[in-house]
């Protein structure tokens, strides 16, 4: 293979991509309105099959996320979960399992929660319901027929505004945890159509929380693709 060529926007991609990371720990600042216009217009440049644009996109702030906040802690202590696309431990392959054991170790670590603590990651999880202290937060429904192939338009939007969302300095965490109250989110926004596959909590980190400074590492090149000549 050749030397790769940078271009005008090879630094940038890398300080754009490799600068997103999850934040799970926020201040208590909102985003500006235009701010967010922007992050969310920009978003909407994300590829789908066929430009279908198979996204809806609900976005909480002020008193509308304070209420969703609570009535998902309501469900939270009701145990009242609701998925639009099932989740199972089992969908996952071994090396899969190795990279979450590793994640998993590195961020209760961080927490200062240890591996059989239950009562403190339950509690963890409440908090987590509380978008953790972000002021804003998006939930992003396929709509359609909800199937796979949309769920991955779906996908490729919530990156690019993961990525947006970085430009701007404003920090994310895309949350499954969030998608496990769909019918929550549902009744409260007064959605009626769509699959929820994922809520994003978002806005300006906790520089001093420990919890963001969890790191995480990438498979190397090598094991998750390869070139054919
Ligand atoms: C679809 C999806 C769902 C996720 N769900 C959660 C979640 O429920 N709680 C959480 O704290 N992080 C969640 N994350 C964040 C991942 O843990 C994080 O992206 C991964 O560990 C890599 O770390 P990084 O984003 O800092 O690079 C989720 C990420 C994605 C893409």
């Amino acid at each position: 293979m050749s030397r790769s060529v940078p271009t005008e926007l090879s630094g940038c991609a890398e300080k754009l991509i490799r600068g997103r990371h999850a934040t799970r720990a926020f201040r208590p600042e909102a985003v500006p309105e235009d701010t967010m216009r922007t992050i969310f217009s920009l978003a909407g440049a994300a590829p789908s099959n066929s430009n279908a644009q198979p996204w809806q996109v609900e976005v909480v702030s002020g008193t509308a996320r304070q209420r969703l906040a609570d009535a998902l802690q309501t469900a939270h202590t009701g145990r009242h979960t609701s998925v639009d696309y099932p989740y199972s431990d089992a969908m996952y392959s071994q090396a899969h399992q190795t990279r979450r054991a590793a994640f998993g170790a590195e961020l209760y670590g961080a927490l200062g929660i240890g591996p059989d603590d239950h009562t403190a990651r339950v509690a963890y999880d409440s908090e987590s319901l509380r978008f953790y202290g972000a002021p804003h937060a998006a939930f992003l429904f396929v709509n359609g027929d909800g199937g796979a192939r949309l769920a991955a338009d779906v996908g490729a939007y919530m990156q690019t505004l993961l990525l947006a969302m970085t430009a701007y300095g404003v920090d994310s965490c895309p949350q499954g945890l969030l998608s496990f109250y769909a019918d929550t989110v549902r009744t409260e926004l007064g959605v009626t159509g769509g699959r929820l596959l994922v809520g994003i909590s978002f806005g300006y980190a906790d520089e001093a929380a420990p919890v963001n400074r969890v790191t995480t590492e990438r498979a190397p090149l090598e094991s998750t693709t390869t070139f054919h000549d």
